[in-house]
């Protein structure tokens, strides 16, 4: 089992890709052992609750210095002692050290076609926003593995999702979530549970 925990700021649509792929059995051999949110508020909390998942608050807004709430993040981690760490829709800096502490073993859900908007400030709708404002004809989302910069470690997986005439952030947004996150994601998972993984060289690959 690869037990997983899971790093959430809003929603939860993803998260609940997850749950609802393992119960399914299209994601094999994965087990969340606990869901992490920075957001007290975040319904993804409440989707763990209803799934039976653990699930905990860690709040930048609890600590006066970043690195409190770092080192404090990263207590909450290790205590679950975790093979995977997702990021699904997880909106804050992920602290250094539990990037130094899991490389190569926390992957990250972004909602376009890495390295079109991505980086700092790109972030749930502002990416679709930045996307249409563009003109972009395709975009889609990417599923990669997170490194010391933004955006910017192994690209795992990405699906390509058409622009359509009419698009809002908000619709574009639901589509690349329909089409595309809650696709790759799940079967990223499934992919390292299985073994099929592998990064070198700063390139993730799979071998089926
Ligand atoms: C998703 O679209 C995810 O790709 C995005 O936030 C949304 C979270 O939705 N992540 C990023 O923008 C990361 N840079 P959810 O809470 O419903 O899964």
């Amino acid at each position: 089992m690869l037990k997983t925990v899971v790093c959430v700021s809003g929603g939860g649509t993803n998260l609940q890709a997850i749950i609802d792929g393992i119960a399914q059995g299209a994601i094999r051999n994965v087990q969340i052992v606990r869901v992490i949110s920075n957001n007290r508020k975040a319904y993804a909390l409440e989707r763990a609750g209803q799934a039976g998942i653990d699930a905990v608050c860690v709040s930048p807004k609890d600590y006066e210095e970043r690195e409190q709430f770092n080192e404090a993040f990263l207590r909450k981690v290790e205590e679950a002692d975790p093979d995977l760490i997702v990021l699904a829709g997880f909106l804050v800096v992920v602290p250094p050290q539990l990037i130094r502490r899991y490389e190569n073993r926390i992957i990250n859900i972004h909602p376009s076609l890495i390295p079109a908007f991505c980086g700092k400030g790109y972030y749930g709708l502002k990416v679709h926003e930045a996307a249409l404002a563009r003109g972009v004809k395709v975009t889609g989302a990417t599923v990669h593995f997170v490194d010391e910069g933004t955006d910017t470690g192994p690209i795992l997986m990405q699906k390509a999702v058409a622009v359509e005439d009419g698009d809002t952030p908000e619709r574009l947004q639901r589509r690349v979530m329909e089409e595309a996150e809650w696709t790759i994601l799940p079967k990223c998972l499934d992919l390292i549970a299985a073994g099929k993984v592998r990064v070198s060289g700063g390139q993730a690959y799979i071998e089926e």
